[in-house]
């Protein structure tokens, strides 16, 4: 297919979007490039996002279930010790280890790893670094950054985004962070436990945007049992650095009286926005949206013959898995096959203590839909969850009144991550709640409660 061009597909990014659908693209016999500015690939998921982000909270949650007693409780007495240098270097060897990984894939199935920023020059010419490739395809997976909060300044010292504080050099005194959303919840935890004082300033009345109302707010009363401090309906209207201290001024997001804070770490949270800027889509004949993102059809096609574009960059939540599906599905389609994202069944995890996972509708989302059914299960009813002292959280399932059809799943539970995939998995086979609670569930594991949730919505639960 490559005479004319230099190459069939060109995916530009090499992020869990972008990486997965060049290797794809390869393994379907296509002739493929990825274009990386970065060093290392992987994109922000295995750099700076996903991967030590989990390694830094496995770690420090570790410490604090030796720190807070809870290790204790089960006979296993320690005081430990926090060695700050040995975890982030263990956070480090993830990322080298994975972004490698990624590299002996790229060579494994014969994609090319082109070294620099791309920009397009017309639809099927870009220019990387010094060099200028054609190809019949390409795929824009640049991904997102960063979004700045006008007027404050990420120093990466004092006022850190993400990036900044999954290396913070020691443990703050005092850490605000900025948006109670995933990255401020799961960010200020690490640095929670491991002993800073954390307060979270949220502009909604609730933490966690998209989740489901029940689930935000009992994760805010578990966070705040915690030791999380959460000023909830409050704007940050000035950050102002002094030396290693940051005088924050908060005001109600209402209107009203403005108050000051103190911080020696001030972490920037408010969500990300797509990556273009540089990208000159223009000279392919594409524009982005209002939001900042370009615009795709079902099968990821962009309004530009030949240009087709995934992940962060375009509409939709922005996660690797998410991420990572479309990159197979249009290489499928580039193929002439037929590739396929169910986007109504893209689970959510937070990677808190509990995990706090959904997928499908909210409860809120689906009664504007049509009369529903809610089964609940707690926790603390749960065998296994009971047994290793995880009394916190529940399992909530949503489901069509007439149909019975699940619509959505919401977990609050120390494996919540791991329970929604079997969610996940019933929705995409259009599960009844009833398909679901005469599933054998294996005895005693956590999953058993997304069982006694289901056989709640009619009414008939056994352990509570
Ligand atoms: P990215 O991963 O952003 O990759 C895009 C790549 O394109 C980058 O490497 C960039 O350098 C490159 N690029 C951009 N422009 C150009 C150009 N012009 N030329 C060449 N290369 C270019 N999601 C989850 O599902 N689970 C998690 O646990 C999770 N944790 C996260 C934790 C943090 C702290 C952050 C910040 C994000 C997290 N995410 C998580 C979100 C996840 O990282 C993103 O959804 C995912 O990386 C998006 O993949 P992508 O391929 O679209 O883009
Ligand atoms: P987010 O969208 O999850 O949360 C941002 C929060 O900041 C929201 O609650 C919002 O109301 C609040 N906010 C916005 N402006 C504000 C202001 N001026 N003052 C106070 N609060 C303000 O964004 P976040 O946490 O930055 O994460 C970005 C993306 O990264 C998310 O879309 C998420 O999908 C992804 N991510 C996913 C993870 C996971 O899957 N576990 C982990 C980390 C990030």
């Amino acid at each position: 297919m490559a005479d004319k061009y230099d190459y069939d597909v060109l995916v530009i990014g090499a992020g869990p979007g972008g990486y997965v659908a060049a290797i794809r693209a390869a393994q379907l016999g296509l002739k493929t490039a990825c274009a990386e500015s970065r060093e290392t690939l992987g994109g922000t998921c295995l750099n700076v996002g996903c991967i030590p982000s989990k390694a830094m909270l496995h770690a420090s949650e570790l410490y604090d279930e030796a720190a807070s007693g809870r290790m204790a409780k089960l006979g296993i007495k320690v005081t430990p010790e926090l060695d700050l240098d040995t975890m982030h270097g263990q956070r480090k060897d993830a990322v080298k280890q994975l972004t490698g990984g990624i590299e002996y894939l790229f060579k494994k199935n014969k994609v090319t790893w082109l070294k620099g920023r791309a920009a397009f020059e017309d639809a099927h010419k870009v220019k990387v670094g010094d060099d200028t490739v054609t190809a019949k395809n390409i795929v824009i997976a640049t991904g997102s950054s960063v979004t700045p909060l006008p007027g404050v300044e990420i120093d990466q010292k004092v006022v850190v985004d993400s990036t900044g504080a999954l290396e913070l050099p020691k443990v703050p005194e005092h850490m605000v962070v900025i948006g109670g959303g995933v990255i401020g919840l799961e960010l200020g935890s690490v640095w929670r436990r491991l002993g800073a004082k954390v307060t979270c300033i949220e502009f909604l009345d609730q933490i966690l945007p998209g989740f489901d109302g029940d689930v935000r707010k009992e994760s805010n009363k578990i966070f705040k049992k915690q030791g999380i401090d959460f000023k909830l309906g409050t704007k940050v209207s000035k950050v102002a650095v002094k030396g290693d201290k940051a005088t924050l001024t908060l005001e109600p997001a209402k209107g009203g009286d403005a108050e000051t804070m103190e911080a020696d770490c001030v972490l920037v949270s408010i969500g990300r926005r797509p990556n273009t800027d540089g990208l000159a889509l223009d000279k392919a004949g594409l524009k982005t949206n209002q939001r900042g993102q370009i615009a795709i059809d079902h099968d990821f096609r962009t309004g530009v013959d030949g240009v087709w574009a995934i992940g962060d960059v375009v509409p939709g939540p922005m996660l690797a898995h998410k991420a990572e599906d479309e990159g197979i599905a249009v290489a499928e389609n580039i193929a002439g096959q037929t590739g396929i994202v169910n986007h109504d069944i893209i689970p959510s995890v937070v990677y808190t203590w509990p995990e706090i996972a959904g997928v499908g509708l909210t409860e809120e989302a689906a009664k504007e839909k049509g009369e529903v059914k809610v089964g609940k299960f707690p926790m603390m009813a749960n065998s296994r969850a009971k047994t290793n002292h995880e009394p916190d959280g529940f399992v909530k399932v949503i489901a069509d009144a007439k149909t019975d059809r699940v619509l959505g799943v919401w977990c609050i539970a120390s494996v919540a991550g791991t329970m929604i995939a079997q969610a996940a998995q019933a929705m995409e086979f259009g599960a009844t709640s009833e398909d679901i609670a005469y599933t054998c569930h294996a005895h005693p594991t956590h999953s058993e409660a997304v069982k006694e949730a289901a056989m709640a919505v009619t009414g008939k639960p056994i352990h509570i």
